[in-house]
């Protein structure tokens, strides 16, 4: 078991809601074919000045207000996203930037949605005594799909969220933790343009290369497949039934999806935290969002036990049981 204790956790989201009845006038969609197909309602949408980092920094301020701590007292940052404001530095370095904090090491995790668990598991190896880390998911996706496909432009959006993580003696923390990758799959969810496999060009640019391509299909069935797995073998590393559970939290990409693997956990309805119909698939920020949530309904009181899975481009995976 990692033992750390939770000392805050904040969220930040444009203003901007973009919602379903919106995107009919802009794309061949429908209200109705999109909460269907995922349950989302609306999404944020960043303005032109708004990076990933400038939603990480403002729910690091969040988390820090609500712990009590100043930014500066924290001893690493480390950051998940798919949507970096720039190739480098990291966006946790931008993070750090905008906070004008330095000393502490920072950095970036980039394993797609399942960024926030990874960034979790890094951050919980790292605490000795008395160190605390901020564990940040933060995405602007709306900047890295093409408006004009419609097959992904719906499904995205973007928001960060922190959480901050202190040793503790106490008997709380990760009670398990698994995650794994197949890069034979990376061709199924990526973005083509703008690393050194693409540099970017007029023609990159032109052909929309820098935006998100996905085989929507068998996203969906190894999406199912791995968190289905992950969040079995989180809950039976514990010693834990899903009866055990108080809260499920699932890696936000669609109802659909999410639904698969709460039935194949075994998990009632009421126990899944579910935040995908007001913000839409925010990546490495759908977890972290959740948990945030459900803490400030009071779904994750103290001594509650979590389990949540995740996949993402890679694809990627994981599951993990915390106990709050
Ligand atoms: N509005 C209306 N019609 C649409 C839209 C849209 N926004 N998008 C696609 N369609 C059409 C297609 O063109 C197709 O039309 P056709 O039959 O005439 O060819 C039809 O709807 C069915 O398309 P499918 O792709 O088969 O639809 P499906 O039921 O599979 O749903 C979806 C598509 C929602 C993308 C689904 O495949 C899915 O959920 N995949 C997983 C996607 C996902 O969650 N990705 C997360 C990526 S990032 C991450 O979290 C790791």
């Amino acid at each position: 078991m990692k033992r750390f204790k939770i000392l805050g956790t904040g969220t930040a989201f444009p203003e901007r809601v973009l919602t379903n009845a919106e995107l009919e006038k802009t794309v061949d969609t429908s209200d109705a074919w999109i909460v269907e197909r995922t349950g989302i309602r609306e999404r944020r949408i960043a303005d032109a000045e708004t990076s990933t980092s400038t939603l990480g920094a403002a729910s690091v301020r969040a988390a820090c207000a609500q712990a009590g701590i100043e930014p500066d007292s924290l001893d690493a940052i480390i950051l998940a996203t798919s949507s970096p404001d720039t190739m480098f530095p990291s966006t946790a370095c931008w993070v750090q930037h905008k906070l004008d904090i330095g000393g502490m090491a920072a950095f970036d995790i980039g394993a797609g949605c399942s960024g926030f668990l990874f960034a979790l598991e890094v951050g919980a190896s790292l605490l000795g005594t008395g160190k605390r880390v901020a564990v940040i998911g933060a995405e602007v996706m709306s900047k890295v799909v093409n408006w004009e496909d419609r097959s992904t432009c719906v499904l995205f959006g973007d928001g960060a969220a922190t959480v901050i993580i202190e040793s503790t003696d106490e008997e709380r923390g990760l009670l398990s933790f698994n995650w794994g990758s197949d890069g034979r799959l990376a061709p199924i969810l990526y973005q083509p343009a703008g690393g050194t496999q693409m540099p970017a060009t007029a023609e990159t640019v032109a052909q929309q290369l820098h935006s998100v391509k996905m085989q929507g299909n068998p996203v969906f069935k190894h999406a199912v497949r791995s968190m289905t797995a992950a969040g079995k073998a989180a809950l039976a590393a514990a010693e834990l039934s899903a009866d055990d559970i108080d809260l499920l939290i699932p890696h936000q990409a669609n109802m659909r999806i999410m639904e698969a693997c709460r039935t194949r956990l075994k998990v009632p309805k009421d126990k899944m935290m579910s935040i995908v119909h007001k913000y839409g698939n925010m990546s490495a920020a759908t977890i972290p969002v959740a948990l945030h949530e459900a803490r400030e309904q009071g779904r994750a009181p103290a001594d509650s036990t979590i389990a949540m899975a995740a996949f993402g481009t890679g694809l990627t995976w994981a599951g993990a049981v915390l106990r709050v």
